[in-house]
């Protein structure tokens, strides 16, 4: 089966790269078309020919989306079209990579696929419509919604973190943020899974789910290191973009197609603090 995937050079490309060795995987990149053109999107595709594509190209600066959303329009939402609009003659099915920023985050429990998203910020809405675009658009679609993104290859919290320690003894987390950390591996492992099982919408992140301060905790519990987390309101670290505040997903979809859920987070943070890639 020839996968294409695109946005291969960020973060959970390079995970997707690593753990799909045994198919044949056509990696693009920027270079061989900018997602929001719309004819040679269409051009690179049909000549490429995939049987399944998975689109994680997106402009994934939140607050970058918030400053300019009409990019955020442009790449997230329009960018999904035109590789739908590309997949569909060439009867490919398209995985399209969506986010936990479309839910309000105003639940107090895990969100499940079928509840009602409506996004708190320009990035989260942008999004949305990319899902909307993709579920009308394609015949023959997957929309996978995940969350904290960590892993090789890309700007993510968890090096934050550790960046922001490196000269610090001291640090400020967000106490009022909860969502399931995510490492790009385990997420790559199921996508594997996914061409041939039911079409529609899937929660995949690992399971249970925490705040960012006791995300934090946890990192510097793993690596040991002698500092001091001080837990803050989301108010005193103010960025230009509102975050939800509760966004953790329920992967009740998986189950249903006989797809393991992933590994407890806190599982999955040692093995990317404690293994071979940091
Ligand atoms: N990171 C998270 O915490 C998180 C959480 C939930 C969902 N997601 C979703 O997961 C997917 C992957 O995220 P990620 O963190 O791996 O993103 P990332 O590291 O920012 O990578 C995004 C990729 O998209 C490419 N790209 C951007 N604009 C493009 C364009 N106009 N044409 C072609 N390629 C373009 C980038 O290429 P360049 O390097 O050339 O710019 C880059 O390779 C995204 O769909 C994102 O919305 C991410």
């Amino acid at each position: 089966m020839k996968i294409a995937v695109t946005g291969s050079s960020g973060m959970l490309g390079t995970a997707i790269k690593q753990v799909f060795t045994d198919k044949e995987l056509i990696a693009l990149t920027r270079n061989d078309f900018d997602i929001t053109d719309p004819d040679s999107t269409r051009t690179a595709i049909r000549d490429i020919k995939p049987d399944f594509l998975i689109h994680a190209a997106a402009f994934t600066d939140v607050d970058g989306c918030e400053a300019d959303p009409e990019k955020a329009y442009l790449v997230n939402s329009v960018g999904a079209r035109n590789v739908v609009i590309a997949c569909e003659p060439i009867n490919c099915p398209v995985l399209y990579i969506s986010t936990d920023y479309v839910f309000d985050g105003r639940e107090k429990t895990p969100y499940s696929e079928g509840e009602h998203p409506d996004p708190v910020n320009k990035y989260g809405l942008s999004k949305l419509i990319g899902e909307y675009f993709v579920s009308m658009l394609s015949s023959r679609f997957y929309i996978v919604r995940t969350s904290w993104l960590y892993g090789k290859g890309g700007k993510n919290f968890v090096d934050s973190i550790l960046q922001g320690l490196s000269g610090n003894k001291e640090i400020d987390v967000v106490n009022d943020q909860t969502g399931s950390p995510t490492y790009t591996q385990d997420l790559a492992s199921r996508l594997k899974e996914l061409p041939g099982k039911g079409f529609g919408v899937y929660h995949i992140t690992n399971s249970s789910y925490c705040t960012r301060y006791e995300l934090a905790l946890e990192i510097v519990r793993i690596k040991g290191i002698k500092a001091r987390v001080n837990p803050v309101t989301s108010g005193k670290l103010a960025r230009p973009a509102k975050r939800p505040g509760f966004s953790a997903l329920a992967s009740t979809r998986l189950q249903h197609e006989g797809i393991s859920e992933p590994r407890h987070w806190k599982e999955a943070l040692k093995e990317y603090l404690t293994g071979p890639n940091i």
